[in-house]
């Protein structure tokens, strides 16, 4: 299982490309900080990864992905349902039975540091612990590929180090995890590390 992308090169009309020569594989247990500026092309890469954008230069080749998942940057939940019915839908989904559906749920709540919210409602949540449980959501649904916008951008520095604090229980289970940032706190959390900025220069030089 791997994500290869191959001379990635994409910009929106005549506006300057964003990337070129953009070469890279994404591997199963790690979790990829793609960095840069805001406007560099982080989650337009993502998009590209996803398929959603057909990208103007190279491809993409998804090797042994059959489900991909996105975690988008603000926290959108059902306001009145619980922390842990938010988890255990997707299990729900996939065919557990309820009683399994929330063991699992819960054991991904502690590993997220969300135990204290199972019980509550989404609506009562803090930024970092919604954000938290849209990643945990995003686990649940047990994509072989995840792919997370900014998700410490909505947060304080105390708040973003929760997320930090998991980013690590991402990739559990050999999931491939691409997280776009510019926060260098989420990028240290990262086991790997591509900065867009190297691939705007051959956009540049051309
Ligand atoms: N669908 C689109 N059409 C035209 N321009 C776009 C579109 N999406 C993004 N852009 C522009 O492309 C640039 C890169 O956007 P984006 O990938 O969102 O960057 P980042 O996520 O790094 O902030 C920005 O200048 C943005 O305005
Ligand atoms: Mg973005």
């Amino acid at each position: 299982m791997r994500v290869e992308v191959q001379g990635l090169g994409h910009r929106y009309g005549d506006n300057p490309w964003l990337f070129r020569e953009l070469s890279a594989a994404f591997l199963p247990e790690r979790t990829y900080a793609l960095t840069g500026p805001s406007g560099s092309g982080k989650s337009t890469l993502l998009s590209i990864i996803a398929g959603w954008e057909a990208p103007d230069e190279g491809a993409v080749n998804l090797e042994g992905i059959k489900k991909v998942n996105w975690v988008f940057q603000s926290p959108h939940g059902m306001p009145q349902r619980s922390a842990l019915d938010h988890v255990a839908h997707p299990y729900l989904v996939s065919g557990m039975t309820v009683r399994d559906a929330e063991v699992a749920a819960m054991s991904l709540l502690v590993s997220f540091q969300l135990a204290h919210t199972a019980e509550r409602a989404f609506s009562s949540l803090s930024g970092g612990e919604a954000q938290r449980l849209m990643l945990a959501r995003g686990v649940a649904a047990d994509p072989q590929l995840l792919l997370v916008d900014e998700p410490t951008a909505q947060l304080d520095h105390a708040t973003a180090r929760q997320i930090n604090d998991i980013i690590g229980q991402l990739a559990a289970g050999g999931r491939i995890v691409l997280i776009a940032t510019h926060d260098a706190s989420t990028r240290d959390a990262c086991t790997d590390h591509l900065d867009l900025t190297q691939f705007a220069f051959a956009a540049e030089r051309s």
